[in-house]
């Protein structure tokens, strides 16, 4: 008989046990006797090039004194993106950092320390590792596919179903994969020679929109990326595999779409180059499947534009009611009627309102166009121009009413021109307070079809108007119906749409869970208006609830069976799973067991 060589044995025991784990329903979590053992993780460590990370979540430093320098950086930090993304513990939105057992007690970690003691770990993943090449993501997967772990994948934090965040977890982190390069002419891998590109960049996992930005214009390019002060979302991870819509969609679709190749690590730690070319089906899946559901993404090359200018809107509309037939509500009703014209002709941006905690009651447009052709510009302003004039007369009309309550003040209903995208970006958004940040948080969105605002814009905008802080977000239409349904994995209610309709409502520190549930029932009870106007529609998984009756649908359309036919393929253990995402219908509710078949 022949002797197993130690190595051979060491494999043959590697594969029992990766084996074992598969047939068991439940992932091991910290605190159960099958979590790995202290010499496991150190033979981990020997592999990866970082220390192990021990996550906290980011206000246990206050524990000890409020006045200890780390607690006086928290506290500085709090409301900042980018310091909470820096955080391997940290959310956005505190509330995912917490858990809730079932008895209803809260676990978690507050700023203000006399509101909840002891500090507790809550979801905040229980170790890690911090990802700085191919090789440690490799070995993290490996290691956690054979201990059956539940895994994390964490960038920014920003996910909205904190899907970045699991408790008892082990979490991969991949925030300091932070590589760009500028490529003069790029070939994606197994093309042919003369596909090129000019200047597209590659991006590693980690790189946020700030910094993607600035790379990109030191280049003399523009980039089709997302908006938020501070630019702290990440550019290469659930953004961009969720969709990615941006202020540019209109003219140049959404991030799915500017997508030349990605380099990504499966579940058996293998690293693939994925492009139109090579595993075309997993092109597909990670366009639009969701983040967290193929692999760990280790970057994305993009396809860049020149540098060019744009013309841009940025008004306010102000009045003391919004009801049916009032001044704010008709000027909002027509910009919903025309925002097919506008974005088909490359007009994008974003129409948030803000409805009465008080009496006063306006929404905001901020809207921009490249300005590349001469023809092309005179037609985009002349519609712009249009409704601006319209605005201009009804609050002139509203004000000789005689009924003050409906006069409608107007600020800055002019256009504006910025020699570059950045110039605008940086204008606008490069700082600026970071709304929601540090604050608890939930949201709701729903697509509205371009079908629907053409046979009834009114009703479209009567519903929108009883939503508080509703938005009217113009990153749909134009380029993103332009391209075809089947050409990405995306939900196809995406190209369809007209606009995107997302709110939520945010709470501090201290506020009841009698509170934060009577928030949720306004919430779902909103999110149920929107469907109501178009069930057959979906929502935007990047910025959608946790109560959706039917997530597959919602957020996958008719693409859900081909997106789980495509894990099955790349991620046959189900190691990937995250709230809301493919083939998380399959498992329990904190996605912990496999639901007996
Ligand atoms: C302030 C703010 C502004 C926003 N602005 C926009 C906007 O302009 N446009 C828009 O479309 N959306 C926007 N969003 C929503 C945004 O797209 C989501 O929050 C998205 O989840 C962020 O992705 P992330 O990688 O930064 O965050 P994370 O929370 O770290 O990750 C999100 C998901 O992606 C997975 N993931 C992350 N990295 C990888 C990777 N390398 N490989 C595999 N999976 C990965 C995670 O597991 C998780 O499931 C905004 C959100 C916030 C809070
Ligand atoms: C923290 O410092 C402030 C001001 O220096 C002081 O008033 C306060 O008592 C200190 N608190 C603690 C807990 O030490
Ligand atoms: C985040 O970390 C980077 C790298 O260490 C640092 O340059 C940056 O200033 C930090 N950002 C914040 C807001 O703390
Ligand atoms: C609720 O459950 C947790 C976890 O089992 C336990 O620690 C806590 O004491 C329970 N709280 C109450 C009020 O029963
Ligand atoms: C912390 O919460 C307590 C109780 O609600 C409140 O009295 C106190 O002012 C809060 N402290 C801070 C710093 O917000
Ligand atoms: C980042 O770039 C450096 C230098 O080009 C390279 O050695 C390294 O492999 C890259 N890392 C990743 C994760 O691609
Ligand atoms: C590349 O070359 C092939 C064969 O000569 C040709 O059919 C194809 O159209 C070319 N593609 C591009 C993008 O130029
Ligand atoms: C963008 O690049 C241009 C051209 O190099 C440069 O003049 C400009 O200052 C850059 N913008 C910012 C905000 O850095
Ligand atoms: C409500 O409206 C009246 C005039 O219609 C105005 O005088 C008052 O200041 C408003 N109140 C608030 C809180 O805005
Ligand atoms: C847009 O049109 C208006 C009205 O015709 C004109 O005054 C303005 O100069 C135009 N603006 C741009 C940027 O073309
Ligand atoms: C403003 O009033 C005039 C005169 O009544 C009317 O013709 C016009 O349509 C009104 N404009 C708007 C935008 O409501
Ligand atoms: C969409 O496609 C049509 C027809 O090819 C084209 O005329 C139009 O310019 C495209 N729109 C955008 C915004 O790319
Ligand atoms: C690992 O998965 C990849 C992609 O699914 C596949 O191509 C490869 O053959 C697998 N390798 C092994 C050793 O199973």
């Amino acid at each position: 008989m022949r002797r197993l060589s130690l190595t051979s044995f060491l494999s043959l025991s590697a594969a029992l046990h990766a084996a074992t784990a598969a047939q068991n329903p439940c992932r091991c979590l910290y605190g159960d006797p099958s979590w790995p053992s202290q010499s496991e993780f150190a033979h981990l460590a020997t592999q990866v090039s970082q220390p192990l990370i021990h996550p906290e979540p980011p206000a246990k430093p206050c524990y000890t004194s409020v006045n200890t320098s780390e607690c006086v950086e928290v506290t500085n930090g709090w409301t900042d993106g980018n310091w909470r993304a820096n955080q391997t513990g940290s959310m956005q939105s505190p509330n995912f950092e917490t858990f809730t057992f079932p008895n209803g007690t809260v676990e978690e970690c507050l700023l203000n320390t006399t509101l909840a003691l002891p500090c507790g770990q809550g979801s905040v993943s229980a170790i890690g590792v911090d990802a700085r090449s191919v090789g440690d993501i490799q070995a993290a997967v490996k290691f956690a596919a054979e201990h059956n772990l539940r895994v994390v994948v964490k960038n920014t934090g920003h996910d909205y179903c904190g899907r970045s965040a699991a408790r008892g977890s082990f979490l991969v982190w991949t925030h300091n994969l932070k590589n760009i390069t500028v490529h003069p002419s790029f070939t994606p891998a197994g093309a042919p020679i003369n596909e090129t590109f000019e200047y597209a960049i590659t991006l590693g996992a980690g790189v946020q929109w700030h910094e993607a930005y600035a790379a990109a214009n030191a280049s003399g390019r523009t980039l089709v990326g997302g908006t938020s002060h501070g630019g702290s979302v990440g550019a290469a991870g659930g953004w961009l595999q969720g969709g990615g819509h941006s202020s540019l969609s209109a003219s140049f679709g959404l991030g799915v779409d500017n997508v030349l190749e990605f380099s990504i690590v499966t579940s058996n730690g293998s690293y693939i180059v994925t492009n139109a070319h090579q595993y075309p089906d997993l092109f597909w899946a990670l366009r639009g499947g969701g983040g967290g559901t193929f692999g760990v993404v280790i970057s994305v090359t993009y396809r860049t534009r020149p540098t060019f200018p744009i013309m841009t809107v940025f008004l306010t509309a102000t009045a003391n009611t919004s009801t049916p037939n009032s001044g704010l509500s008709q000027a909002f009703t027509e910009l919903v009627r025309i925002t097919p014209q506008l974005t088909d002709q490359g007009w994008g941006g974003y129409a948030p309102f803000n409805n009465p905690t008080s009496n006063s009651t306006s929404f905001t447009v901020i809207s921009i166009v490249p300005t590349i052709s001469q023809d092309a510009a005179g037609q985009a302003n002349a519609t712009m121009t249009g409704y601006l004039v319209y605005l201009q007369e009804l609050a002139a009309n509203s004000t000789q009413s005689g009924n003050p309550a409906d006069a409608v003040t107007l600020q800055g209903a002019s256009t504006t021109s910025f020699a570059s995208w950045y110039d605008w970006y940086t204008a606008l958004w490069s700082t600026g307070e970071q709304e929601g940040i540090g604050l608890g948080a939930e949201v709701g969105s729903w697509l509205i079809p371009r079908d629907l605002v053409g046979s009834d814009h009114e009703r479209v905008a009567q519903t929108l108007l009883s939503i508080p802080q509703a938005g009217w977000f113009m990153v749909a239409g134009g380029a993103v119906s332009n391209v075809t349904a089947s050409d990405t994995g995306l939900n196809p209610a995406w190209r369809t749409a007209a606009a995107h309709v997302p709110f939520g409502f945010t709470w501090t520190e201290g506020t009841t869970l009698d509170e934060i549930n009577a928030l949720r029932d306004t919430l779902k009870s909103n999110i149920a208006k929107l469907r109501a106007l178009a069930p057959e529609s979906g929502a935007y998984l990047n910025e959608a609830s946790l109560y959706e009756p039917d997530s597959a649908h919602s957020f996958f359309g008719s693409h859900y069976d081909q997106l789980r036919a495509i894990k099955a393929i790349y991620d046959p253990v189900d190691l990937f799973i995250v709230v809301e995402g493919v083939a998380s219908n399959e498992w329990d509710g904190s996605l912990t067991c496999r639901k007996p078949t």
